[in-house]
This record gives structure tokens, C-alpha cells and sequence, in this order.
């Protein structure tokens, strides 16, 4: 991981390193052109493989539907081939003549993208399109002139294979126990690890297309649903099967979510950016789940996950929805909001019912006590607050002890007990009726981003940006277990902090 990647200062950091800040992992390996010995392309160059890569790298943030600089949009074949005031901008077989290659490699004000604006499009890059152009500019085929070129390579995308050993720790965004609490999942990179709590070795690793996992629900039939995504290219909820068959490589079972059935179980949605929450309810009848576009899904599972049913798209906040809940009759959604409000959703009826603006703050997670007659959050004012769901938004208590920001509040499936998680490296227990604090619990060595209790309420565990997990007894705050979740990684000498 970079050093400027670590760097610690902003408080916005803590939401970028939640939701877009991309993560040195190995991407997905381009795609090689080929190349002949003048380093240009050789035939064959396809559009929505080899050129369309290009235009979305280097050209849509100024000619997408929404900016049309130019009046030019080019996000489908037949809007670029039409082009903007000036017409279409491609000669086929002339790449000389054709602005659309020219305007790239000019030496002349007039370049694209505009010289104040950004960096040249690179040679080897502006060759592709050369090559295209002069192959006469023509769209593969069986791909519609009409179709949506984001969402053509986004179908095309393929993840990569998880690296066996973790070179770099993983950010842990999202922590679960298995039904049985003996094991814990954890959010990978493009996968989900599985790891024994009384060993703190791992037994199974998922993979999924999901660069990562931000939610985890055990559905009560025990498939796990997962919320997830790829920064700022796509989100999706689905939902597995992770007791199903594997292979077997060195005592860890390997199960691949991407293609096999018997494991991806269910594809509940997809967007263009993270899904950052996930709520279930007891019940299993209610899915809800939101992120970066600002909307929470509603889904109703009642009928069973294949009649899945898609009920409302709530869009409630103004920025991204950072958390959310359910109560345990999938009566009230709760949510977090970036734009610094907790907000409370009535699913029957439709409307929202609460806007809670006391945090000041970006508002990073929400939780609700089951019966709904109590709604608590957490956020960047450092503070633990509750309110009432059915009320008018004002605050009924506060409690501070967290020395930074508060990034999650789960409740307790069993006792009338809270846990939040902090970037003062500390997982924290409340008394849920009267937020008396409980223990404050150590052992993890840098932000704690999740916290999860154990389905027996006996156990927490909280996942911290170093790749830590530690599983805690609830009862009396003893560290059962504490290792790093990010598979055969050789972990050296701690780095010397930086002021
Ligand atoms: C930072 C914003 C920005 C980026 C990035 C950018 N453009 Fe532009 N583009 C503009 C603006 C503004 C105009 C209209 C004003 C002008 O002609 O200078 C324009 C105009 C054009 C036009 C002329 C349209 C017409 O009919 O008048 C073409 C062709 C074009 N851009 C191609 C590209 C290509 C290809 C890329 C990517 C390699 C690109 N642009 C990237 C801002 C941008």
C-alpha cells in the first residue's frame, strides 16, 4: 500500500477510504494490444473492446449524456458517429482527416482533452484509434449502435482472480459471523475469506465479482447476502451459498461466486457505483440496501429469494447512504446519510417520517432497537445519539467516549446492548436504553471500520483498515481472538507512524 495512501490527516478520508478511494490491489491486467514492430496496432482493432476503454478513460467526464461538452455525446456508437455541433467527426479510413483522431494528437491550442484540463491522450492509446478509423471505424458486431457503452463494458468486465497471498493487508469493510458463530466471514479482495475463530486460520475463500464486500446478512435459510462493489464502476447485492461443494487447495475450500451456480445463488441488483449498506430483517422478508447513488432498495423476500421481489427505491438522502437498518417488522428503514443527516424511512406507507440532523456531520451508521421504539447513530462528530423512529427528529440522548470519528452501531440480537467502531482503533459497548458505556475494547491497530455481534449475542468483532480482526467476549470485554484477514500475507514490523 502507498504511503499517500495511509496518510491520515483530512477527516473526509475516512469516507473516501469507505467508498472511492481505489485500492493498489492488482487490477484487472489490460488488455495487450497487439502490436507490430512500429508500436502501432496491427488489424483487427475492435470498438467496444479496444477503443471504447479509451473514450471512457479519457473522454467522458466532458462528453457523457449528462456534460455533452461540445454538445457531444459519446457514450453509444451512434451519438459519437453523429457528433456534436460540428457533425460527425470520424472520416472512416482517414484517421488524418478525422477530428476525432486529430484533435488528440495536435500540437495545437485546440487538442482534446483541452490543455487546462488534462493530460494528453497516450500515444500507444490514440494508435488504437488510428487503427480503427482506418479500418473504417466500425462498430462490432451484434453490438447495437444504441447501446450504452458504460454499461457494454461493465457486461464485459471480467474480475480477476483473488491473489492467492494477500501482497497488500485488505481494508476490512465488512465482518459477519457464520450462523453457527464459530467462524467469521470477511469482506477480501473479490472474494470473501471465511476464518475459524478458535484457530484464526482461513477455511474458505468465495470469490466474487465484487472488488468488495461494505454488507453482510446471513439470511435465516443461513445463504449469505453481500453488498458490495467496484469504486465508482459498479455495485451489486447478491446473494450465496457458501456451504456449497469446492475444490480443496491446502486445507481452504475454494468456491467460485463469479460463475458457479450452486454458489451465486441470486443477483439481486446491480447500479454504477458501491452498494455501502445492507439491513435484513430477522425474518428474512425484508432486503434493504443503498450506497452511492444515494438510493436504498427495498426488496421483499418473502416468497422465497428466487420470487425475489424488487418493492421501492428510496431516495431519501441528498449524498451517498453510508448505512441503514430495518426494524424487526421491516417497518422502518433507517439510514445514514453523508449529507450529515440520519433520516427514517416508513416502508408501508412510503414516506419518510424522520430527518435527524444533530450529528452536524457526516452520519456513518444507524441502528434500530427491534420493536422500532428506538433509533440510534453514529458519525464524523464522534458522537452516539438516539432518537425516536416514529418521532419529530429530536434527540432523546447522546453519549461521546469514542476519541474519533464513529463509523458503525450494530445492536445486539440478544441483550439490550449496542457496539460501535471507531477510528480511535476501538470497539465500544453501550447499554442500549440508557447508552451507559460498557467496555471499551481493544486490541486492533488502526481505524475500525465494522463491528458485528455474533447471532448467540455472546460474541463482537470488529475489522479495522490494517487487515485486523478481533472477536471479543461480550460479557466481560476478554479478547478471545485477534489476527489479520488478508490471506498468507506476511505481515513485517509495523511502519513508524507519521505526524
Ligand atoms: C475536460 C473536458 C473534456 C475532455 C476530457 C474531452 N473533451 Fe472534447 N470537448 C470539450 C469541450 C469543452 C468541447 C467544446 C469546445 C471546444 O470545441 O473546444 C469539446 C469538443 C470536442 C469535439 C468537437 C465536437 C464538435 O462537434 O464540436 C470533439 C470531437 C471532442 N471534443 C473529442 C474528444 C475526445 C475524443 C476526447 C477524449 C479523448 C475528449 N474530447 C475529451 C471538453 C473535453
Amino acid at each position: 500500500m502507498p504511503r499517500w495512501f495511509r496518510s491520515r490527516t483530512a477527516r473526509a478520508v475516512a469516507c473516501a477510504l469507505l467508498c472511492s478511494v481505489s485500492q493498489t490491489a492488482p487490477a484487472q491486467p489490460e488488455k495487450k494490444q497487439p502490436e507490430n514492430k512500429t508500436g502501432a496496432p496491427t488489424k483487427g482493432v475492435s470498438f467496444i473492446n479496444d477503443v471504447a476503454p479509451i473514450l471512457k478513460e479519457n473522454c467522458f467526464a466532458c462528453h457523457d449524456a449528462k456534460k455533452k461538452s461540445g454538445k457531444y455525446d459519446m457514450t453509444t456508437y451512434e451519438k459519437i458517429r453523429a457528433g456534436g455541433v460540428n457533425g460527425d467527426p470520424v472520416v472512416p479510413g482517414k484517421p488524418d482527416l478525422s477530428e476525432f483522431h486529430e484533435l488528440l494528437v495536435t500540437a495545437e491550442q485546440r487538442r482534446m482533452p483541452p490543455r487546462d484540463k488534462g493530460e494528453a491522450v497516450p500515444k500507444d492509446k490514440t494508435a488504437v484509434i488510428a487503427q480503427w478509423i482506418k479500418e473504417g471505424a466500425k462498430l462490432d458486431a451484434g453490438l447495437d449502435p444504441k447501446a450504452d457503452l458504460v454499461k457494454e463494458l461493465r457486461v464485459r468486465w471480467a474480475p480477476p482472480v483473488p491473489p492467492k497471498v494477500y501482497p497488500f493487508a485488505i481494508i476490512v469493510n465488512a465482518v459477519a459471523f457464520t450462523p453457527d458463530n464459530k467462524q467469521l466471514v470477511v469482506g477480501g479482495h473479490h472474494e470473501l475469506t471465511v476464518w475459524d475463530i478458535a484457530t484464526g486460520k482461513l477455511t474458505k475463500r468465495i470469490y466474487t465479482r465484487a472488488e468488495r464486500a461494505y454488507g453482510l446478512a446471513f439470511l435465516p435459510d443461513g445463504k449469505l447476502a453481500v453488498a458490495g462493489g467496484r469504486p465508482g464502476q459498479e455495485g451489486d447485492v447478491r446473494v450465496y451459498n457458501i456451504d456449497a461443494k469446492g475444490k480443496v487447495e491446502d486445507g481452504v475450500t475454494i468456491l467460485d461466486g463469479v460463475n458457479d451456480k450452486a454458489v451465486l445463488l441470486k443477483h439481486l441488483f446491480d447500479v454504477e457505483d458501491s452498494v455501502l449498506c445492507l439491513a435484513v430483517t430477522p425474518d428474512g422478508k425484508t432486503l434493504a440496501a443503498g450506497g452511492c447513488d444515494r438510493a436504498v432498495r427495498v426488496f421483499d423476500l418473502s416468497e422465497g429469494l428466487d420470487k425475489a421481489k424488487l418493492v421501492q427505491t428510496v431516495e431519501n438522502h441528498a449524498d451517498w447512504v453510508l448505512g441503514c437498518a430495518l426494524s424487526a417488522d421491516g417497518k422502518f428503514l433507517l439510514t445514514a446519510g453523508r449529507d450529515k443527516t440520519a433520516k427514517v424511512w416508513d416502508v408501508k406507507g412510503k414516506e419518510s417520517v424522520v430527518t435527524f440532523p444533530e450529528h452536524q456531520n457526516i452520519v456513518y451508521g444507524v441502528a434500530v432497537k427491534a420493536d422500532g421504539s428506538a433509533g440510534f447513530s453514529v458519525g464524523a462528530d464522534k458522537q452516539l445519539r438516539t432518537w425516536k423512529p416514529n418521532g419529530e427528529g429530536k434527540q432523546v440522548k447522546n453519549a461521546g467516549g469514542h476519541g474519533d470519528d464513529v463509523f458503525k452501531i450494530v445492536a445486539n440480537p440478544k441483550q439490550p446492548l449496542l457496539a460501535t467502531s471507531s477510528a480511535d482503533k476501538t470497539v465500544r459497548l453501550w447499554n442500549m436504553e440508557t447508552l451507559a458505556a460498557g467496555k471499551s475494547l481493544a486490541g486492533l491497530g488502526d481505524y475500525v471500520y465494522t463491528v458485528a455481534f455474533s447471532p448467540d449475542g455472546e460474541l463482537v468483532v470488529g475489522g479495522s483498515y490494517d487487515g485486523g480482526v478481533a472477536v471479543w467476549k461480550v460479557k466481560d470485554g476478554a479478547l478471545v481472538k485477534a489476527f489479520n484477514a488478508s490471506p498468507g500475507l506476511v505481515t513485517k514490523e509495523p511502519e513508524p507512524k507519521k505526524k
